[in-house]
């Protein structure tokens, strides 16, 4: 039972769905960091729980994996608790909703398809295909980015990890979608579909782990996970359990930091021309990509459960109580960074972007989002791509994907 703090001045609750499809969360946060940067939210339509929302503490409390959990037991990694509905059979654990020791080796298993060799061998197929979407865009006449550049993008490269038939890629879209929406936790006509469509994909990979288990072992993920000790045997749920963890991981965070670029570029089109010129290999570039993540910061939040009492900015948090690291805020910590919602693509520190999380869970696919983005940015550059929004994003209603369902835009060649 989470013990309410004894003086609480503002009530802030950045859970709430407005904040986020009318992108309110920048001076909403602005006011916690300066008035009460662990905050505790006392009433949510997820229950209570403190916000971190300091660069320093979020890093502070990540550092510390034995006294902030992550498991699955005590509800995992977003603000939205379990449902206690669910059987106890039927929840598909993943690796990043556990604690050492059963997290290591499971991590340690994917980790290898995220080297720096695997990506040099991964890079030509991906400028291939960013190429081949680039090339097919309208020039001057309006089209939807997040569908035709970010999704497109994004799930044809987790085809390309899985090794999933191509021509149902767009499946992985949608199921990644069900998969990350935490609204599921408040509604539970759509917590309902949402099992389904989980079961649905689920039934799907399992024939896929069947199929590729008679095949030679390939390159690919799921043969990866077959290859190994700690993957090859672990019950079904925990097997689908961490796929959709990898879909999700590579699908909604790579794909709305895509969008992040033909936003940044309408919002400061002179951010981008201190890229012309820049070509394949740039550190400007490289550098560029870390300040789109930063700005963008794809995953707005990641929970942990406190599992002892622990002291921070003079308050205790409680055994039990539910903390909320807010890298939306952490990434525009002016302590950190200044002028924090500005694209700046030279920034110095963009590097130090919190986005990826820290610690022992830091985001195992970063190298492949950063290469993925790379190659976007370095491609666009070639052709003289520049992209103007055509109206304002629609963006997604949740405070724990901070991203986009539809971005109309126009381009021009240069
Ligand atoms: C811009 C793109 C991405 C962002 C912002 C992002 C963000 C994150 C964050 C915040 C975490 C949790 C970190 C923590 O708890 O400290 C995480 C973990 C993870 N991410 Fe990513 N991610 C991205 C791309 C990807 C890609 C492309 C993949 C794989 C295809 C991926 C797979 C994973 C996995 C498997 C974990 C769990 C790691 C663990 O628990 O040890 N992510 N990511």
């Amino acid at each position: 039972m989470a013990s309410l703090p004894q003086e609480q001045t503002l009530a802030f609750d950045p859970t709430m769905s407005e904040v986020w499809l009318e992108r309110r969360w920048p001076e909403m946060f602005a006011e916690m960091r300066a008035t009460d940067p662990l905050h505790y939210t006392m009433d949510s339509g997820y229950g209570a729980f403190w916000n971190a929302t300091k660069y320093k503490d979020i890093v502070e409390i990540e550092a510390l994996p034995k006294v902030f959990s992550s498991s699955w037991q005590y509800s995992g990694i977003t603000v939205a608790d379990a449902d206690p509905e669910i059987e106890a059979e039927d929840r598909m654990p993943m690796f990043i909703a556990m604690d050492p020791p059963e997290h290591t080796p499971q991590r340690r298993t994917v980790s290898p398809k995220f080297t720096p060799s695997e990506m040099t061998f991964m890079e030509p197929e991906i400028r291939e295909r960013t190429g081949v979407v680039l090339d097919s865009l309208p020039v001057g006449e309006p089209f939807d980015w997040t569908d035709v550049v970010s999704i497109e993008l994004t799930t044809g490269m987790l085809a390309l990890l899985f090794d999933f038939p191509w021509e149902e890629r767009r499946r992985l879209t949608r199921w990644s979608d069900y998969a990350g929406d935490i609204n599921a936790a408040r509604d539970k006509d759509f917590a309902q579909e949402r099992m389904n469509v989980m079961y649905e994909m689920g039934m799907y990979f399992a024939g896929l782990w069947e199929y590729k288990k008679q095949q030679d072992p390939g390159r690919d993920l799921i043969s990866m996970m077959q290859q190994s000790e700690a993957m090859a045997h672990m019950p079904e749920k925990m097997f689908i359990g961490n796929l959709i963890l990898l879909i999700v991981g590579g699908n909604d965070t790579t794909r709305n930091s895509m969008t992040g670029v033909a936003r940044t570029m309408h919002l400061w089109p002179e951010e981008w021309e201190k890229l012309r010129g820049e070509g394949e290999g740039s550190k400007v570039i490289k550098n560029a990509v870390q300040e789109l993540i930063r700005w963008q910061t794809p995953l707005a939040h990641m929970r942990r459960t406190c599992l002892e009492d622990y002291e921070i900015r003079g308050k205790t948090i409680r055994k039990g109580d539910k903390v909320v690291m807010w890298y939306a805020s952490a990434n525009r910590d002016e302590e950190m960074f200044e002028d924090g919602d500005r694209f700046i693509a030279d920034r110095e520190n963009a590097r130090r972007q919190l986005a990826f999380g820290y610690g022992i869970h830091r985001c195992v696919g970063a190298r492949l989002a950063e290469l993925q983005l790379t190659v976007l940015v370095e491609e666009m550059l070639k052709r003289g791509i520049q992209v103007s929004c055509a109206s304002e994003p629609t963006r997604v209603e949740s405070c724990f994907v901070n991203g986009y369902r539809k971005q109309m835009v126009t381009i021009t060649r240069s």
